[in-house]
């Protein structure tokens, strides 16, 4: 895996998580009204967005070792 993606994808990660954390009180503080419904739509991307980059982080660590122990044979 080439080293620029592993320092962009934390990048997107920590950024993401910005915009995430004001939406979760916005949510909940425009129960029903119309405005939730496009909160939700927003949440629902970076959550998504979220998911998929943290699961990357998440497996970066046994990757590398799977890889180093593949590269010492
Ligand atoms: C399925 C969901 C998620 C997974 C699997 C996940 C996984 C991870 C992993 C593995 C790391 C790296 C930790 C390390 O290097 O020690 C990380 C960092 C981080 N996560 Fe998540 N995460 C998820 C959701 C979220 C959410 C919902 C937020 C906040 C709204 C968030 C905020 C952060 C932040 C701020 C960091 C530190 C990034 C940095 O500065 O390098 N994550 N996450």
């Amino acid at each position: 895996m080439p080293k620029f993606l592993k320092i962009y994808v934390r990048k997107v990660h920590r950024w993401l998580a910005i915009p995430t954390i004001v939406l979760i009180p916005l949510m909940i503080v425009t129960n029903k009204t119309p405005a939730n419904l496009k909160i939700q739509k927003f949440l629902q991307i970076f959550m998504l967005a979220l998911a998929v980059t943290g699961l990357y982080l998440l497996i970066l660590p046994w990757w590398s070792k799977w890889n180093k122990k593949k590269n010492n044979k």
